[in-house]
């Protein structure tokens, strides 16, 4: 800015709590795990095959705290986001699959948008950012100043194709979803930007892209960057070694699209079983090409922040909602405890704070979400949730990540981050299996154990219906369960302690 007119600097003086206020641009993509470039490398936990054409959230990521190592609370999109949103865990909100809404099954929370909204903020919001549908809450419409933007598919509901490479004919004439989406958020901050900048009115824009979810309809040309014969299968095509059954997930799903069928597959979506050999191939490569084709468009978004000149007052987030199996342990989609399915990216551009790039290793939460953007926008900070908070409207059971952006090895941090996933029942309608899951920096362990008593569950501990513990010292892919190897006895006992005291226990520890 070469000058600055004298009303402003009245307005300045006038406004000065009101300027120092920081815009928020929240991204989010949907069943992205960490295949990124931002990803790559041999401190990197969770290996990226191949080469990933993500030039735009590697370029945030490089300004950015970069959580190498956030995972979700629940493998599926609506419990995840819903945990993230209300930085409430599970067993609080009492969401563990997709279609239910937490106040009606937890509490009157207020979410990240609202508490936004009732600091003034004006709070956008579209696409696929709260899960969608009426059940769901019809995206919480009283999170939002504005009403609601959503973009349809176009192409699942003509064509029923899992793959689809659209050719640039067909997309000119039939933009996509996430090209639709990506024109209403740059359309949003060219509205937004004058009060933004005038320190009228600071916004907290929130797009929810769609992509690398199913199905995976791309613009062809993305497809350019993953030749066939540039892929790999997994590593690891087999389900891990003494497994048990309860921890997978049946993907039969896949197979119904159209051009699925063309294959006549039989057991799809049993343990061990692989798809043919190239199938696989371009399942990976159609996943992948979405990948480059979501980063493009939120590529778009970032540089119309930067035409408006709102980037040094706009902080960024994006966090895909949970990780995907991409064929590892003979696996599909979310919906487990493992690694593949918990784990998944996350980054925090805070201009003026972490402009050169921070990476941490530390083990992070998606609830940490919620408190680290209240603190890095300069809102009043969240009490940590007393132990039942169904009516504490405001309240954290997550950890700002803060001081992780000057200093990202801090000694006094969680040690470790918890995910769950319940099997046999939504969790609304009867007593299911719960399986709680703990990643520690060394290990993760998962026990599957009764869950009864609706509609406030209470974990039954010594119904066990299954026991995992994988040492990633020596088996990052999590291939081999290690439960009922006496050489792991005690090391099972302590993380079995530790599992069943939670989240709580895992916390910071202040100096003293
Ligand atoms: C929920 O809380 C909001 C304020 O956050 C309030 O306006 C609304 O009336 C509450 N709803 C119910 C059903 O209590
Ligand atoms: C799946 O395959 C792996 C590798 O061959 C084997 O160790 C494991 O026991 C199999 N699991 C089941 C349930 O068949
Ligand atoms: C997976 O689901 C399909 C469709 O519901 C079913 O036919 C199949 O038996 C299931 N497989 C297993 C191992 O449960
Ligand atoms: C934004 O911040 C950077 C780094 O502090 C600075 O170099 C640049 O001039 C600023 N841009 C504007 C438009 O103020
Ligand atoms: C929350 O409020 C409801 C309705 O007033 C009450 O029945 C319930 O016991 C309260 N829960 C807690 C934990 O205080």
């Amino acid at each position: 800015m070469g000058h600055v007119l004298p009303v402003s600097i009245v307005n300045f003086l006038f406004l000065g709590i009101i300027l120092a206020k920081k815009n928020v641009l929240f991204l989010v993509s949907d069943d992205l795990r960490p295949n990124i470039g931002a990803y790559l490398g041999p401190d990197s936990p969770s290996p990226v095959h191949p080469a990933m054409h993500t030039p735009n959230i590697d370029a945030l990521a490089a300004r950015s705290l970069l959580l190498k190592r956030a995972y979700v609370s629940v493998a599926v999109c609506c419990p995840s986001r819903t945990a993230l949103l209300t930085s409430r865990r599970p067993d609080t909100s009492h969401i563990y699959l997709i279609g239910s809404y937490f106040r009606q099954y937890g509490g009157n929370f207020t979410t990240l948008p609202q508490y936004f909204k009732q600091n003034g903020y004006r709070t956008i919001g579209m696409g696929k950012v709260f899960h969608p549908g009426l059940e769901a809450g019809d995206d919480d419409p009283i999170s939002w100043t504005d009403p609601y933007t959503h973009a349809d598919d176009d192409y699942i509901k003509h064509d029923d194709l899992l793959i689809e490479a659209v050719s640039e004919e067909r997309e000119k004439a039939h933009p996509l979803q996430d090209q639709i989406l990506a024109a209403s958020a740059i359309q949003a901050l060219k509205e937004v930007a004058p009060a933004a900048k005038s320190g009228e009115r600071p916004f907290f824009l929130a797009v929810g892209f769609r992509k690398p979810h199913i199905t995976w309809n791309f613009p062809a040309r993305f497809m350019d960057y993953y030749p066939l014969e540039s892929l790999s299968l997994p590593p690891n095509y087999y389900a891990p070694v003494g497994m048990p059954a309860i921890a997978w997930h049946n993907f039969s799903n896949l197979a119904k699209f159209k051009d699925m069928q063309t294959y006549h597959l039989t057991n799809v979506g049993n343990i061990n079983y692989t798809f043919p050999t190239t199938l696989t191939l371009k399942m990976r490569q159609a996943y992948y090409s979405c990948i480059s084709y979501m980063d493009h468009e939120l590529g778009r978004v970032i540089d119309e922040l930067d035409n408006l000149g709102l980037t040094n007052d706009t902080i960024i987030a994006f966090w895909g909602d949970h990780g995907w199996q991409l064929g590892e342990h003979a696996e599909w989609a979310k919906e487990t405890n493992f690694e593949d399915a918990t784990h998944a990216p996350m980054m925090i551009h805070v201009p003026g704070v972490t402009d050169r790039g921070v990476v941490t290793e530390k083990l992070t939460e998606f609830v940490d979400l919620y408190p680290t953007l209240v603190e890095a926008a300069g809102l009043p900070k969240l009490q940590v949730c007393p132990p039942d908070s169904q009516n504490v409207s405001l309240c954290t059971e997550g950890t700002s990540m803060v001081p992780l952006m000057t200093n990202p090895t801090l000694d006094t941090w969680k040690t470790a981050a918890f995910s769950q996933f319940p099997r046999g029942g939504t969790g609304l309608d009867g007593d299911i299996v719960m399986g709680y899951s703990m990643r520690t920096d060394m290990y993760r362990y998962t026990e599957w154990i009764n869950f009864k008593g609706r509609p406030i569950y209470q974990p039954v501990w010594d119904q066990l219906k299954g026991v995992e513990l994988y040492d990633h010292t020596k088996d990052p892919q999590e291939n081999w369960n290690r439960a009922f190897d006496p050489s792991y006895k005690d090391i099972r006992v302590d993380l079995s302690r530790k599992l069943k005291i939670g989240w709580r226990g895992a916390l910071p520890k202040p100096h003293s």
